[in-house]
């Protein structure tokens, strides 16, 4: 497992308590969710270990080029970022193209297409609700929640945090 080392990784490259924090809250949610669905399949429980620790990596060079986080400069400078890092580590070459893809697209829904992204998509939802980073209207809350998390266990979590 590629766990601890990538974590390492991750930390000494953002060098940021917030980037870090908010990673390794997404990460921790990440590992709920697929406790909580008993998820069990090797290929997936890395990507989604992987790619919640990677999914916001494109933070500090869409900063330094762009003067901006948001969404698309995530996404565009993310991939290559990722990549780099676990080739460092030597992460399987199918793992590895399968997290950059979610890398590159953890912000677009209708790009969601398996269970390894759903779950990070949900954790990074959850995790986002919580820091406030999205705000729900009342009238939202269902719609959205119903939008967004499709695991029974998501659903379950995100009540902590509303
Ligand atoms: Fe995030």
């Amino acid at each position: 497992m590629y766990r601890e080392k990538a974590i390492e990784k991750m930390k000494g490259y953002f060098q940021e308590d917030r980037f870090i924090e908010h990673t390794l809250k997404v990460l921790a949610r990440a590992e709920q969710i697929c406790e909580g669905e008993r998820i069990d399949d090797a290929f997936i429980l890395q990507v989604a270990t992987l790619g919640s620790i990677f999914h916001d990596i494109g933070i500090p060079e869409a900063l330094k080029k762009h003067s901006s986080m948001e969404a698309p400069y995530q996404e565009q400078e993310g991939p290559p970022v990722a990549r780099r890092l676990m080739n460092e580590e030597g992460v399987r070459p199918d793992i590895l193209e399968r997290v950059c893809y979610i890398v590159g697209y953890h912000h677009t829904a209708d790009k969601v297409d398996g269970l390894d992204f759903q779950v990070i998509w949900e954790a990074d939802f959850i995790v986002n609700i919580d820091e406030g980073n999205i705000v729900l209207e009342p009238g939202e809350v269902e719609r959205s929640v119903d939008e967004n998390l499709k695991t029974e266990t998501a659903r379950v979590l995100i009540r902590e945090v509303l």
